[in-house]
């Protein structure tokens, strides 16, 4: 059985200020009416043979995610509430033990909530071309021939040949230094992780064992004293705190041995930041991204986006991102939009 896992529990801190705490970016329709989460769960159920998804997400997140849900007319979803963030590695760990009480070799799909893809039967052809791969005990990356050293991706190092369409895995590195990332793309023979993971739900779990036994302990223990709840099922508090927080790519996938990359091209973006929203959507022939009620004058590469009826209007930007909403403003250069976190990060430490 392949089963979805679809993890919508992350904050999105760099698309603020429309994505925000209680409604972080997998849940806001940015690109299109189905919001970024909808389109995940809507490509997930055109893969041939896939079951009801799994979701994991956060427990202030859950009716959100269950009303998106009922919006598509998903039924059998399974929806795994987290009491606090550990990150991924344990989301999966729960999402796979899970997968594991409808199916015993249950392969699972990981994908991020909050990615676009365009071309929906290129990304379904390279999951095809994983799964025996992941039934054969590989832990399988999707990878994304880089453009641009970008410091917030895992990056890939191919190795031999395994089959017509994938890679033994020589190295992963989770978010290196620039001058690092530098290199592995001038070297031609590093791909981007896009994030999405296909394996064994019990392989996982076993490599888990090995790299992270306490995260184990802690993920089995917060699923088995789980309490079901209408159709959540919420991971017990007290157990879930103690895994330490980490992701998939840290606590695992730069430290197996098994692991294969599939390159896929399906016009993948990880909406990560204004910048990336910019690169991956449609702009005007000026290079914007206009949206609402926005007059540009002698504005050029700039993304700006009013928010209602609030008329924004610009002269002579080039390079810069405006945001607004109905209690804040955002303005910054368009290539330091990762920055933005840090806006987050103080307005925290300020609360
Ligand atoms: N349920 C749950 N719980 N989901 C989470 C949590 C959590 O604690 N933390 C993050 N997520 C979800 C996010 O919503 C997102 O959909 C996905 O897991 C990945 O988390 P990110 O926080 O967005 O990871 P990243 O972008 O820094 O890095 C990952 O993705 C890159 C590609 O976009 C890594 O896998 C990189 O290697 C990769 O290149
Ligand atoms: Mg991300």
């Amino acid at each position: 059985m392949l089963i979805p896992l679809i993890l919508s529990g992350g904050s999105g801190t760099r698309l603020w200020p429309v994505s925000r705490k209680n409604l972080p970016k997998q849940f806001l329709s940015l690109t299109s009416d189905d919001t970024l989460f909808q389109q995940t769960v809507k490509r997930s159920l055109l893969l041939p043979d896939s079951a009801a998804p799994i979701v994991v997400a956060s427990d202030e997140h859950r009716f959100l995610a269950a009303e998106q849900l009922q919006e598509l007319k998903v039924s059998g979803a399974s929806i795994l509430l987290e009491p606090m963030a550990r990150n991924t590695a344990p989301a999966i760990a729960v999402g796979a033990l899970q997968a594991i009480a409808r199916d015993p070799d249950a392969v699972l799909l990981v994908l991020p909530s909050d990615h676009l893809i365009g071309d929906d039967a290129l990304f379904a052809g390279a999951v095809a071309h994983a799964l025996p791969l992941a039934r054969d005990g590989w832990l399988v990356t999707f990878g994304i021939r880089p453009d641009r050293a970008e410091t917030g991706f895992g990056y890939i190092q191919r190795g031999e040949v395994l089959g017509d369409h994938a890679f033994r895995i020589n190295q992963f590195v989770e978010k290196p230094q620039l001058d690092v990332a530098e290199r592995y793309v001038a070297s031609n023979n590093f791909d981007w992780n896009s994030g999405m993971f296909m394996f064994r739900a019990s392989r996982y779990l076993e490599e888990l064992g090995t790299h992270a036994p306490a995260m184990l302990d802690a993920a089995r223990a917060a699923f088995e004293s789980a309490n079901t709840d209408l159709d959540f099922v919420r991971l017990d508090a007290h157990a879930f705190s103690a895994a330490p927080s980490d992701s998939i790519d840290y606590a695992v996938m730069e430290k197996t041995t098994r692991a294969a990359v599939v390159p896929v091209s399906c016009g993948w973006s990880d909406v990560g930041s204004w910048e990336a929203l910019w690169l991956s959507t449609e702009r005007d022939a000026n290079d914007n991204r206009l949206e609402g009620d926005v007059i540009a004058l002698d504005t050029r590469s700039s993304l700006v986006r009013s928010h209602d009826r609030h008329l924004v209007a610009t002269v002579g930007l080039d390079n810069i991102v405006v945001v607004t909403t109905p209690d804040a403003t955002l303005v910054a250069r368009r290539d330091a939009s990762q920055d933005v976190k840090k806006i987050v990060d103080a307005l925290k430490a300020a609360d």
